[in-house]
């Protein structure tokens, strides 16, 4: 009897929760996972204490969502003492990771399974191999696995997130995500395509397209396509309302890619254009590939093609070589950009990055620029909503609001986040609102 079918009946009346950290890309990973677990019978609840399996998909960007998972897992050790049958499973970057996988191994005995960002697709395995042993399970791969098709659960009906690129090959002094997630690789076109066709033909009316550097899309490939052309394409996928894309690398940030986004009117008017600093200096410490002018002129030239567009941004605070006039070099180009909204992080030295070799600021300094930034560009965020006031917007209607069911949330085009009083049967429809307010983060109005 194979393993599927011994355990059968197992599953029956089983919960699992799954808490994600971190990036789109994590979410993503959450959602394939999820679907693995439904199809082995799994039901989804939301109490994390009651699930069966419990599993925390990691992120190892920054040190607090590190720092977090330890406090989290540590807390189940008790519940696991008490009901030996519940799994806890650890997955995600963390676990890609040597030195934060061994942390887990090593200090956290109530873990049963271990997996890596390149495994989910053994997770039935793994589980079944647990199932069997009672024994805990690690499963970490290095190797790229080409995921030309896999199944996944979507937020909802009408929304989908598609996987074209994974890993980053650009190594920023900071970050740690070249190693946990890997080299740069793309996936086929055809089967990018075939997958968001096939979304489309169920009902999907908005996909976003995923990757950590998507504008190298195609790169070193043994396909010739480039991320504009392979923009252009899905664009042209018939039934599409909605595409975006995450992440974006203003070195890559082309011309051709504005033409794509500017002549195709499915490609929302939204672009997210990390700056990290301001400074020149700064961010050839940071390795970025760009300087403080050649970024105003991409980003200028994007609200100059594309008047509308909305432009977010993610900004670092307090990297070890930034001083004073560093620093106000980044309020000056968030004041030229006037961002539509922005990410703000303080820096976290990572290990193995060439940054966290470095002398770090201190904390009080940190903490100042961090205030003054937001005391910055929160009136600007607020000032470009405000020009929404009076104008008639296309909302994508998304959930309810958390405090207020008969609010309902959706976004822009633009991505702004916009609150209107509508019926819950509305959600997944377009429908046009009205804007009368807003705020710094909101925009709100009537249903017209
Ligand atoms: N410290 C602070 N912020 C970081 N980010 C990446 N690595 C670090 C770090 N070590 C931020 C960058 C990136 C975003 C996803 O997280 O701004 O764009
Ligand atoms: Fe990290 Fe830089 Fe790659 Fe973004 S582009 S994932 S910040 S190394």
């Amino acid at each position: 009897m194979n393993l599927k079918d011994k355990y059968k009946d197992y599953f029956d009346g089983k919960t699992y929760n799954i808490t994600t950290f971190g990036c789109q890309m994590n979410e993503h990973d959450s959602e394939r996972i999820s679907y693995i677990l439904e199809s082995l019978g799994y039901k989804k609840i939301q109490d994390r204490n009651k699930a069966d399996f419990i599993l925390f998909n990691t992120c190892l960007v920054r040190e607090n969502a590190e720092l977090k998972l330890y406090g989290q897992v540590s807390s189940l050790k008790k519940l696991k003492k008490e009901n030996p049958d519940k799994i806890i499973a650890v997955s995600g970057c963390m676990m890609q990771t040597s030195t934060a996988r061994q942390v887990i191994i090593d200090k956290h005995k109530e873990v049963d399974i271990i997996f890596g960002t390149k495994n989910i697709n053994s997770l039935a395995d793994l589980i079944f191999r647990y199932l069997e042993t009672n024994e805990r399970v690690i499963d970490i791969s290095t190797d790229n696995v080409k995921d030309d098709f896999v199944y996944y659960n979507t937020p909802n009906d009408f929304q989908a997130y598609v996987n074209i690129m994974t890993g980053c090959d650009n190594f920023c002094s900071y970050c740690i995500v070249p190693e946990s997630r890997g080299r740069e690789e793309s996936r086929r076109p055809s089967s990018i395509l075939d997958e968001v066709e096939n979304l489309v033909s169920r009902g999907y009316k908005e996909v976003t397209l995923l990757g950590q550097n998507v504008n190298s899309y195609g790169n070193r490939a043994d396909f010739d396509m480039t991320f504009p052309a392979l923009l252009e394409k899905i664009s042209h996928i018939e039934g599409l309302k909605r595409l975006r894309f995450t992440t974006s690398h203003p070195k890559d940030l082309s011309d051709e890619l504005i033409d794509v986004i500017k002549n195709n009117d499915n490609i929302c008017n939204y672009f997210h254009l990390p700056l990290q600093s301001g400074s020149s200096k700064v961010l050839k410490d940071m390795n970025r590939k760009y300087d403080q002018e050649k970024y105003l002129e991409r980003a200028l030239k994007l609200r100059e093609e594309i008047p509308s567009i909305a432009i977010s941004t993610d900004i670092i605070v307090g990297y070890p070589t930034e001083t004073e006039e560093d620093f106000q070099e980044t309020l000056k180009v968030c004041e030229k950009v006037k961002y539509d909204s922005a990410y703000t992080f303080k820096f976290s030295p990572r290990p193995k990055t060439r940054a966290a070799k470095l002398k770090t600021i201190d904390d009080a300094i940190v903490q100042d620029r961090f205030d003054r930034l937001l005391d910055t560009i929160y009136p600007i965020f607020n000032k470009k909503n405000e020009e929404y006031i009076g104008r008639t917007v296309e909302v994508l209607l998304e959930s309810e609001s958390k405090n207020n069911p008969q609010i309902l949330t959706g976004r822009t085009d633009t991505f702004k986040l916009v609150h209107v009083k509508a019926d819950k049967k509305l959600i997944g429809q377009f429908v046009k609102v009205k804007i009368t307010d807003n705020t710094s983060f909101t925009i709100s109005g009537d249903l017209i």
